[in-house]
């Protein structure tokens, strides 16, 4: 057997591990849900549980992962025995079907870095700019194309491995996101009539909080830090003694939900200034940018900039939820990196196809009463991931909780960042109490 395929740096571990977390999750997802369900409340949500269970389940999962050097199914077969590998197969097969949507939107930035590049979004209005993309997600063919191209380039990095694929391309690329979004706030801000957006989304107004937020922001802080199938374990398998574990949750969760933060600041002081609708949905962030660089000198330039730092950031989480499934097919059936990667990435095109399509041609086809790709999204974060996260806590709470705590004392010597009976605590008790009260207010509100 070969040896395990390492981290090169704890740098390249971390900016990794934010490469998963990082993603269209904080700029396309994280703004359009804010926008749904009240603005500040929601933000405020959303960081209460980044920072509470999140960053706890996080932990349990690198943890976990480092601990068992294997993918989630080896994983909790490894250290909990035969009785927890279906936890594992869940977190396998919820990656392959969160993937399927992904790579559809992952697909659209694509498709906007090429119309910056022809045009297309020259001088582009809020109203042009809506026209743009309605037409774009509506046609049968282009963005199947474009999600054909995503899941090529996902499936080629993931061919690439470990240090060479994975880590080279988020420590090159992360910061320079970073930066890009630090400009692109400072010209949101200034905008006419800014504030009033900057005041949607930090005032909390708890008239607004419903059952359904609450899951929302649940959700979308899981679906955000990569937690609750695996990712995260998979990534900590690749994890060498040496590093901190609590410190590099914490950077992940701070990158993370600070990556979020801005995203919602650009995108809500341009809502505003150009008048449009908070609520409008999975289109906002594509329809206000192209507003916002319309209206800058160098527009194009930036347009440009930005999309394709976008389509690098998906494609870095992308690659995560593919290595999931490609890093079992390796480790439990002796199926090369290559041949599991191209064999998964084309089943995970095939399976995104019918998301794709459901917003055009099939959009009269439901499941339960959403759309393919509404019911794909609501599926794996409102229940899937989760559940995943429930089994997860109370794994590493009650089964594993004396050999994860060891795992976590090293290097000998860590200071630990928590203390390890809160996080004990959340595990055993909080977490799993939490997100199962949670799920069932959603159910009935
Ligand atoms: N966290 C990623 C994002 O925000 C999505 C993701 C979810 C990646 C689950 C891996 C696992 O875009």
């Amino acid at each position: 057997m070969h040896a395990r395929e390492q981290w090169k740096s704890r740098t390249g571990f971390i900016l990794a591990a934010a490469g998963s977390a990082v993603g269209l999750g904080n700029i396309w997802r994280f703004p359009y849900l804010a926008g749904e369900h009240g603005g500040g409340v929601f933000l405020a949500l959303y960081l209460i549980f980044v920072f509470t269970i999140g960053i706890s389940i996080l932990l349990a999962e690198l943890t976990i992962g480092r601990a068992a050097k294997r993918q989630p199914a080896g994983a909790f077969r490894a250290l909990g025995g035969g009785r927890w590998v279906a936890a594992g197969y869940f977190g396998v097969a919820a990656a392959f079907f969160v993937l399927s949507f992904y790579s559809v939107v992952g697909g659209w930035t694509l498709a906007y870095v090429v119309k910056a590049t022809t045009g297309a979004l020259d001088g582009a209005t809020a109203g042009s700019a809506g026209q743009v993309f309605n037409a774009l997600i509506a046609d049968p063919l282009k963005p199947v194309a474009y999600h054909g191209v995503f899941m090529a380039l996902t499936t080629f990095i993931v061919l690439r491995g470990v240090a060479g694929g994975i880590e080279a391309t988020s420590k090159l690329l992360m910061p320079a996101l970073f930066i890009l979004l630090l400009v692109l706030v400072g010209r949101a801000v200034t905008l006419p009539n800014a504030g009033a957006g900057l005041a949607f989304y930090l005032q909390l107004d708890f008239e607004k909080v419903t059952g359904g937020t609450v899951i929302a922001a649940l959700s979308q802080a899981f679906f955000s830090l990569s937690v609750g199938l695996g990712a995260m374990i998979t990534y900590g398998s690749y994890l060498d003694v040496r590093e901190s574990l609590p410190k590099s949750a914490a950077w992940v969760a701070i990158i993370d939900s600070g990556v979020a933060f801005l995203a919602g600041l650009l995108i809500f002081s341009a809502v505003f200034a150009f008048g449009l609708d908070p609520a409008a949905g999975p289109g906002l962030t594509f329809v206000t940018l192209p507003a916002i660089f319309g209206q800058m000198p160098g527009g194009t330039i930036f347009a440009f900039a930005f999309f394709l730092l976008l389509a690098v950031a998906a494609l870095t989480s992308a690659v995560s939820l593919l290595e999931v499934p490609v890093a079992y097919l390796m480790d439990e059936h002796g199926v090369s990196r290559r041949r599991a990667a191209l064999l998964l990435g084309a089943i995970v095109f095939l399976l995104g196809i019918p998301s794709s399509l459901s917003l055009g041609v099939w959009s009269d086809f439901t499941l339960f009463g959403l759309g393919v790709m509404d019911f794909m999204d609501s599926a794996t974060t409102k229940i899937l991931m989760p559940f995943g996260s429930i089994l997860l806590s109370l794994f590493a709470g009650w089964v594993v909780y004396p050999r994860l705590a060891r795992e976590l004392m090293q290097p000998a010597g860590d200071r630990i960042a928590i203390p390890l009976r809160v996080w004990g605590i959340v595990c055993k008790f909080l977490g799993p109490a939490a997100i199962i009260w949670i799920m069932a207010a959603s159910l009935f509100s």
